[in-house]
Order: structure tokens, then sequence, then C-alpha cells
């Protein structure tokens, strides 16, 4: 058994060698044969890599698709935003009549759907995709305990694969490298930034003592590193840059896909480059971690950006999606009916008249994140 697996192991790798097919691996027919990982995510120089020594783009607000609307932060579905390179999924888990179901500050405004659905195409993307290292970073609103969470994770099959740190508080250079994290299958990690507690859940790891925050809800440029958020050591820690450009609309914040196209850029004021570059010049390291909006504006730009801090060489395998225009009543496999959409995960978005006027109504206590 052992021996003709390992021969199998030797036959492939000369094969991918051989034939510079470094996909080989990747398929899910190889996935429970017991080798070592040659391409992760995407690039076989990200193997040997500690996961805190690696830069990835995360999708802020993953789960709140649409268009015309003031609480959708993103165009495309998680498995799109999966496919074309985000590696971290930011999501606000809210408690609806005890259920934790993803919303934007309030259900009424943004019902996203529960989290056990949302969990269940994560496990069915990782599973098609078994050399990928994922993170979840779960803003626990109503104060679920972990259990709760773990709960789910169970009932979808993501315990398993969740990776749990050794300690509670693990600096950013002591983390597994992707390879390690890929072989051993436990290649999802999540981060929580209320609540999480290492002696009950372990895997649900504590986002402030492991990695600090740059500011949120950005209105003037540029972009500053400085530390805003953390309950640990930020010279150790990993660190996030929340790289989103939000405008008032009613006196309330709200992303602004009319200027993606420049704040996802490579470069120029108000970049993702830039702000990369200010913060590689106050800390002398790379962001962990890159929070935008509408991450498809700017045609790759985000994951340029990565690859450029990653020192690996950006090549995607098919091109990422086109921006939607806002103003259109249409999206990819919706037929929806003019002055409604529906978002694919049962909730409906309203146009954005009737959106504003919630947020009026919400407006003495709402803050869109
Ligand atoms: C991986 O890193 C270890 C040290 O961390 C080193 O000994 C080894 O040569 C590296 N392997 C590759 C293929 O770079
Ligand atoms: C969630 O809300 C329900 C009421 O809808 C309540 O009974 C339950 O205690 C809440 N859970 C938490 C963790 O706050
Ligand atoms: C963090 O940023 C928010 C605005 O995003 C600001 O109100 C707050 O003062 C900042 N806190 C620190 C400690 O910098
Ligand atoms: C963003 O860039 C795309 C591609 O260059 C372009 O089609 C689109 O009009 C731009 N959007 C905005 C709001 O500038
Ligand atoms: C900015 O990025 C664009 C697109 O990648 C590139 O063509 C241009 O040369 C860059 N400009 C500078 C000053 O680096
Ligand atoms: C990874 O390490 C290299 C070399 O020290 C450094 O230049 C880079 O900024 C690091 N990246 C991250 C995300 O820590
Ligand atoms: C970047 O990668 C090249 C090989 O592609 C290597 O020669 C160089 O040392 C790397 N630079 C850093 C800062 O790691
Ligand atoms: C996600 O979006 C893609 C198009 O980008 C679509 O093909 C797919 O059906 C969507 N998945 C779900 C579950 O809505």
């Amino acid at each position: 058994m052992f021996s003709s697996s390992r021969a199998v192991r030797v036959v492939v790798s000369f094969l991918s060698l051989s034939v510079s097919l470094p996909y080989t691996l990747a398929s899910p027919a190889q996935g429970n044969i017991n080798r070592r990982a040659s391409v992760c995510n995407g690039h076989a120089e990200l193997c040997n890599r500690s996961f805190g020594n690696v830069t990835f783009v995360g999708a802020h607000d993953s789960y709140a698709v649409g268009i015309n609307s003031i609480a959708a932060n993103q165009d495309y579905n998680i498995t799109q935003q999966l496919n074309d390179g985000i590696r971290m999924l930011q999501m606000q888990a809210h408690n609806l009549s005890g259920v934790i179901q993803l919303c934007h500050t309030t259900c009424g405004l943004y019902n996203g759907g529960p989290l056990s659905t949302y969990l269940g195409t994560v496990k069915t993307w990782l599973d098609a995709n078994p050399n990928e290292v994922l993170s979840l970073l779960i803003v626990n609103s109503d104060d679920f305990p972990p259990t709760a969470y773990d709960s789910i994770f169970k009932s979808v099959g993501l315990d398993t694969m969740s990776y749990a740190p050794t300690s509670a508080v693990t600096p950013a250079t002591q983390w597994p490298t992707l390879g390690s994290l890929i072989d051993s299958g436990k290649r999802l990690l999540t981060f929580m930034d209320a609540s999480a507690d290492f002696t009950s859940v372990p895997y649900i790891i504590d986002e402030f003592t492991n990695i600090w925050e740059s500011p949120y809800d950005v209105f003037t440029l540029p972009f500053d590193c400085s530390v805003n958020r953390t309950k640990g050591d930020s010279s150790t820690e990993m660190y996030l840059i929340n790289h989103f450009f939000d405008q008032l609309i009613l006196g309330q914040p709200a992303p602004d896909p009319d200027q993606a196209n420049q704040t996802n850029a490579v470069n120029g004021t108000g970049s993702l480059g830039a702000q990369v570059a200010t913060c590689v010049a106050d800390y002398g390291r790379n962001p962990n971690f890159m929070l935008v909006d509408f991450y498809e504006y700017g045609g790759g730009s985000v994951f340029q950006v990565a690859a450029t801090a990653n020192n690996v060489t950006y090549n995607p395998s098919t091109p990422i999606a086109a921006p939607i225009p806002q103003g259109v009543n249409t999206s990819p496999g919706s037929g929806s009916s003019p002055g409604s959409q529906s978002t694919g995960d049962g909730s409906v978005m309203l146009p954005a008249v009737w959106i504003m006027l919630a947020t009026v109504l919400f407006g003495t206590y709402c803050v869109l994140l």
C-alpha cells in the first residue's frame, strides 16, 4: 500500500516536472493520496513559506453581494470570488431568532442567508481545490459562543479541515508553511474578532491577539497603516489592511464602486499598491491580509499587488470576472424583474432608493462597516 502510493507519487511528480503541468496534483482525484504538495495557492514558491509570511487578498463583507445597493460590497458570489483568487472571506455574523445569519449591520437591511449555507459552499470549493489554503474572518456581532460555530462547522464537515494552532497566540513567524497545512488537510484558518476561546474551540482563532488591523471607514486619502485595533503585540502579529474607500450616503458610510478601479489599482493615489508601499516603509514587511470591496474592479490588480508582495509572477489561469456596472438591473444567473434583484441566496435586493430610506430610519445607530 505504502509502496504503491509512493510509486504513484513519484510518477505523478515526474510527470508534473517533465511536462510542467503544476496543476496535475491539484485535481480532486488525487486528493486522497498522501503526498507532498508541490503547488500551494497556485505557486510552487509558496509551499515552503510560512502562512504568516504570505500576502492574501480578502473580500470585505464577502456575503454582501448585489448591485444598486449601498449595503452590498461585492458584485460576485463567494464561489466566483474564490475562483478569481480571494483567499480570505470576511463576514458579519448576526443572531436572527437564534440562527447565525450573515447580515450587513442588521438583517432588515441586508440578509445574506444562514452561515451554514455559506460554509457549505466554502466546503464544496475547498474539496474541489485541494491545494489551496483559505482563511475566514468572522465578525461575531452578537457574541455567539465558539461552540455555536463549532456545531455549524461540524454539520458541514469543515471542523476536520480547520487548522488549530498549538497555542492561543502565534507570532507571524511561527505559523506552519502552506505546504504543511495542505499536506495535513487542515487548510482552513478561521479568525474571529470577539469571544474566541482557545480552550473550548481551538480552531476558532482569536483575531486581535494574532492579527492587528489598520483603520476602517476611510473617507480621506491616503490610506494609512497605523495600528488601529489590536489586543496583542503588533510588532510580532500578522496584520490586515482595510483597503476600502467609503462615501457618505445620507450621512452613512457606504462602499463606492465608482472609485473602485483606482482604489484597487497597483499604483497611484489611494491605490492598494500605494498603501502596501506605505506599510512596508512603516514596518519593513508586507501586510498579511488586504480586505477590498468589489475585488474585480481593476481587472485583477488586487491579485497583482499580492503577487508582487509575495515575489511570485501573477499569471491567472482564467480571466477574472468583469465589473458589473451599477444601474443595471441584471446579474449573472438571475432573471430578475425591474426594481428588485435576487442575490441567488434567498434574499432580495431592494432598489437603492429604498435601501437609502431604510438607512435613514436606521441612521441613528447604523454604522456600515
Ligand atoms: C524549505 O525550508 C527549509 C527551512 O525552513 C529548508 O531547509 C528547505 O531547503 C526548504 N526547501 C525548499 C524546497 O526550498
Ligand atoms: C439569539 O436570539 C435568541 C432570540 O431570538 C435568543 O434566545 C438567544 O439567546 C440569542 N443568542 C445569543 C448568543 O445571543
Ligand atoms: C480606529 O479607527 C477609527 C476610525 O476608523 C477611529 O475612530 C479610531 O479612533 C481609531 N482608533 C485608534 C486606536 O487608532
Ligand atoms: C473600471 O474599469 C473598467 C475596465 O477598464 C471600465 O470598463 C469601467 O468603466 C471602470 N469603472 C469605473 C466606475 O470607472
Ligand atoms: C502603474 O501601473 C500601471 C499598470 O500596471 C503601469 O502601466 C504603470 O507603468 C505604473 N506606473 C508606475 C509609475 O509605476
Ligand atoms: C515575508 O518575508 C520577506 C522576507 O523577510 C518579507 O520581505 C515580506 O514582507 C514577508 N511578507 C509577509 C507577508 O510577512
Ligand atoms: C524573489 O524571487 C527570486 C526568484 O524568483 C529570488 O531570486 C529573490 O531572492 C526573491 N526575493 C526576495 C526578496 O525574496
Ligand atoms: C455564483 O456566480 C456564478 C457566476 O459568477 C454562477 O455561475 C454560479 O451559479 C453562482 N453560484 C450560486 C450558488 O449562485
